[in-house]
């Protein structure tokens, strides 16, 4: 099952895919943005060329993001589908995804400025796994901490409010129209993610779900 996820900085599909779907469906999820940051950490080429990008809130350019996925998608936890997050981000990267993988669905997660400005501010991300936590939603067991691995819990620098609301302006221009090409192929699912995991009436797995299993015949 080959799985895109889309939506606006913050709307939770590293967290949806990280915590849930992809032990679920015992299939990868792949971050873009996770590679990105996999590279920058270990100082290799592409993530020296890629941080200045990130830093300032900007798009990768798509000839370098691509080649890194088209690599990544080549390995073999890959063979039966994975959870793609943060590709494609402009209508370019959904053409050549084409060219490497027949995708099954689009879900499109949806959620309200506010909420998105909530959870960017609050969020935390292990310097080491990548795992991800919020302020006052999903907090480490220990301050600072990360649960899984004991690495440093820190905020990114592009969770910053100026950086944050440029991203969001350029999802606005860039990676909107990506969900009219899903769209027009009738391969998009439209899912809100409004509420946070806490609530009682959570439902954003359950609303996966219902998509996922009916593609898997379930
Ligand atoms: P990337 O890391 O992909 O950033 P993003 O897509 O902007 O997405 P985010 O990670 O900000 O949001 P998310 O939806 O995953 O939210 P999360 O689950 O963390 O990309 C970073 C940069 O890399 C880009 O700006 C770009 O420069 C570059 N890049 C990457 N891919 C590229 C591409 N294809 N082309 C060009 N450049 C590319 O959740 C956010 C917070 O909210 C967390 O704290 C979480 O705990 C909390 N939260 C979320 N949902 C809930 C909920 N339901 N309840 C409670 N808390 C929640
Ligand atoms: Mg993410």
């Amino acid at each position: 099952m080959k799985v895109v996820l889309l939506g606006a900085p913050n709307t939770g599909k590293g967290t949806y895919a990280s915590r849930y779907l992809k032990d679920i469906y015992k299939i990868p999820h792949i971050s873009t943005g996770d590679l990105f940051r996999a590279n920058i950490r270990n100082n290799t080429d592409l993530g020296v060329e890629a941080k200045a990008y990130i830093d300032a809130g900007k798009l990768v350019p798509d000839a370098i993001t691509t080649s890194m996925l088209r690599q990544r998608l080549k390995e073999d936890d890959c063979r039966d589908g994975f959870f793609l997050d943060g590709f494609p981000r402009t209508v370019a990267q959904a053409e050549a995804l084409e060219g490497i993988a027949s995708i099954d669905v689009a879900l499109n997660f949806i959620a309200d400025e506010e909420t998105l400005i909530r959870r960017a501010t609050g969020r935390r991300t292990c310097r080491g796994c990548g795992a991800i936590y919020h302020l006052t939603n999903i907090i480490p067991k220990v301050e600072g901490v990360c649960d899984k691995c004991g690495g440093e819990v820190y905020q990114r620098d592009d969770d910053k409010m100026e950086v944050f609301k440029k991203r969001l302006k350029i999802y606005n221009d860039e990676t909107r129209p990506v969900i009219e090409f899903y769209r027009k192929k009738g391969l998009l699912a439209e899912i809100d993610a409004n509420l946070d995991v806490n609530h009682p009436n959570f439902h954003v797995i359950d609303d996966c779900k219902k998509v996922l299993d009916k593609l898997r015949g379930k």
